[in-house]
């Protein structure tokens, strides 16, 4: 018998100077891993994530007294959503100063901390940057907007209004006919100025203008700034929209009504002339240069549109673009073995080597990806494994290695402005939809344990309410079962990383395995790991060749005599010499 399940492994201690792997993988060329396409990362939402000073919302000092979990779970990256200052209109994604930090999440004597006790983990720490617009509320905007003259005055995207068929509108009409990634125009008047200034999001986030060299020099500086400060890179919110034509061209008509991820086009329109602009993708590669001038740090874009065109955001033959992008077309998935293997394939032929694609199923936008499961933790289990172990690099959004769930909550006093733009409409057309509206419903505060505000305030009311199913999905509960989803997240994560291939190795998908089995190769340096999953809720019989049984996901997965059996929704890797 050789049946090895895996226990704990101790975990590597990772070096935050510039480290740079050279390996061969067998027999052909050699190859560089940076650390940004081997990592894992964990994403915070601060609001939610611990509340160190009892006032109900989270803080930066709750991040610090949290990082041992997250260290001990096994993440080596953090990603931060932001906790710059702002009026908060849209949590924190609409900054009035870059550089100082929202008083209610703490100073910048916190976030010096905060770097500093990551590394000293070994971990490190990517921030939110919100370079696409500010804050009305910045100083910027307040000065360009106050009058055409001003040093400011070009510093956003200012238009004058087309003239109005109709003589009463004396604000005339709006420039063009583009669209706000929310619907409906993006253009908004400004009457001390008699102009419009476009939002690419909502209207109290005007775009900055990037044809400005000043203001991408300011842009940069900024980015220079946190660099300084140790941050090891940025996770860049809708960097795809920063460039808008210059001509303010009207954007093509599109039959496409709703959003979706895999393509630009929405509200029956094409994004043509505000997404993806050519200066964008040039852009990437300046902003990868000023993070070059600092070493090797990660920078992460949120982008949308077709996948062919998303991934030059990486560069063409090289990587001297951003360092990863979120691809978000995974999060609308089926939970089939065919899906992931379509997927495995999809990505590996857009993300070959030395690009790497990253795999994400929720984030601070979006729904648990739970809900997808329809609340099935053997199935969220398995998702996990997939992620952990494929190729590329995980990012997981707090409270998913616990299962947390979505909470229904009321549009009328939601904090996320998106619900209040669509009030008027019922709510059961975004339910027949299957759409978030209100992102609150993903965003409530982590649970630690089953006692008061599931450990996560000592407050008499938190900022969003704490879901009630925090007496079972909590970390505490979760922490002392071994095959719980928390359990099998931390006990994936060491396993891959002690295994280099896991974390840099190729892929090649498995063929000929059992119905509803996906499995899948992961080779380096003469070591192949073997990944195998059950999408089926059957338990699966099967011969299998060399290997040893290095992780089961399930008690009732093993590999005995040249057998393997797969629970229902089970998984087992094995790992022998190639
Ligand atoms: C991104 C963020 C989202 C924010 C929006 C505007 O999509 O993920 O939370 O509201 O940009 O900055």
């Amino acid at each position: 018998m050789d049946c090895k399940v895996f226990v704990y492994y101790p975990k590597r201690p990772v070096s935050h100077k510039i480290r740079v792997d050279l390996y061969f993988s067998k027999g052909d060329r050699m190859t560089s891993v940076p650390w940004y396409h081997k990592t894992t990362i964990y994403q915070i939402y601060p609001r939610s994530f611990y509340d160190s000073n009892g006032d109900g919302m989270g803080d930066l000092n709750g991040i610090i007294q949290k990082l041992d979990y997250i260290h001990h779970l096994g993440f080596e990256t953090i990603w931060t959503s932001p906790f710059f200052a702002s009026p908060q209109a849209d949590l924190g994604y609409d900054i009035s100063d870059y550089t100082s930090i929202a008083p209610e999440y703490g100073t910048m004597d916190d976030v010096s901390y905060l770097i500093e006790e990551v590394h000293r983990r070994g971990m490190r720490i990517v921030f939110d940057l919100v370079m696409n617009h500010t804050s009305v509320e910045h100083a910027w905007f307040k000065e360009s907007r106050s009058s055409r003259h001003n040093p400011k005055a070009d510093w956003y995207i200012w238009k004058d209004p087309s003239p109005s068929p109709f003589r009463r509108r004396s604000r005339g009409e709006v420039p063009n006919n583009w669209q706000s990634m929310t619907g409906g125009s993006g253009w908004h008047y400004a009457a001390e100025r008699g102009q419009y200034f476009w939002s690419t999001f909502l209207p109290f986030q005007p775009d900055l203008n990037y044809h400005n060299p000043e203001v991408k020099r300011a842009m940069l500086d900024m980015v220079r700034f946190w660099l300084e400060r140790g941050v090891d890179g940025f996770r860049l919110d809708i960097f795809n929209y920063i460039y808008k034509d210059q001509q303010f061209r009207n954007n093509p008509f599109s039959f496409k009504l709703l959003p979706a991820d895999e393509s630009s086009a929405a509200f029956f329109q094409q994004s043509k002339y505000t997404t993806n602009q050519p200066e964008t993708f040039k852009f990437a590669r300046e902003f990868r240069s000023v993070c070059d001038e600092f070493g090797e740090r990660l920078s992460i874009g949120e982008v949308y549109g077709d996948r062919k065109i998303i991934r030059e955001f990486l560069g063409i033959e090289r990587n001297d673009g951003l360092t990863l992008v979120f691809d978000f077309g995974m999060l609308n998935f089926q939970f089939t073995s065919d899906h992931f293997r379509n997927l495995i394939q999809r990505m590996e032929q857009a993300y070959p080597p030395p690009f790497m694609p990253v795999y994400v199923f929720s984030y601070h936008d979006r729904r648990r990806s739970i809900h997808r499961l329809a609340g099935d933790t053997r199935k969220a289990k398995l998702l996990h494994m997939f992620q952990l172990t494929v190729r590329g690099v995980p990012c997981m959004y707090y409270g998913e290695e616990i299962g947390m769930t979505n909470v229904r909550l009321p549009f009328a006093n939601a904090y996320d402005p998106i619900p209040h733009k669509f009030k008027s409409l019922p709510r059961l057309i975004f339910d027949a939809l299957d759409i978030t509206i209100n992102r609150d419903e993903v965003r409530t505060p982590m649970q630690w344990d089953s006692t008061k505000n599931a450990g996560f305030s000592s407050a008499e009311k938190t900022w969003l309410p704490v879901h009630e199913n925090y007496h079972v999905i909590n970390v505490e509960t979760e922490a002392r079962e071994e095959f719980s989803l928390l359990n099998r997240v931390r006990t994936l994560l060491a396993v891959r990383q002690s295994e280099s291939a896991l974390q840099e190795g190729s892929l090649r998908v498995i063929e000929n395995l059992p119905e509803n089995i996906l499995g899948f190769a992961r080779k380096m340096d003469g070591v192949k790991i073997s990944v195998l999953l059950n999408f089926d809720g059957r338990q699966k019989n099967f011969q299998s060749s060399k290997g040893d049984l290095i992780f089961a996901l399930t008690p009732g997965s093993q590999k005995i005599d040249g057998m393997i059996t797969l629970d229902g929704y089970g998984g087992l890797i094995l790992k022998h010499a190639d």
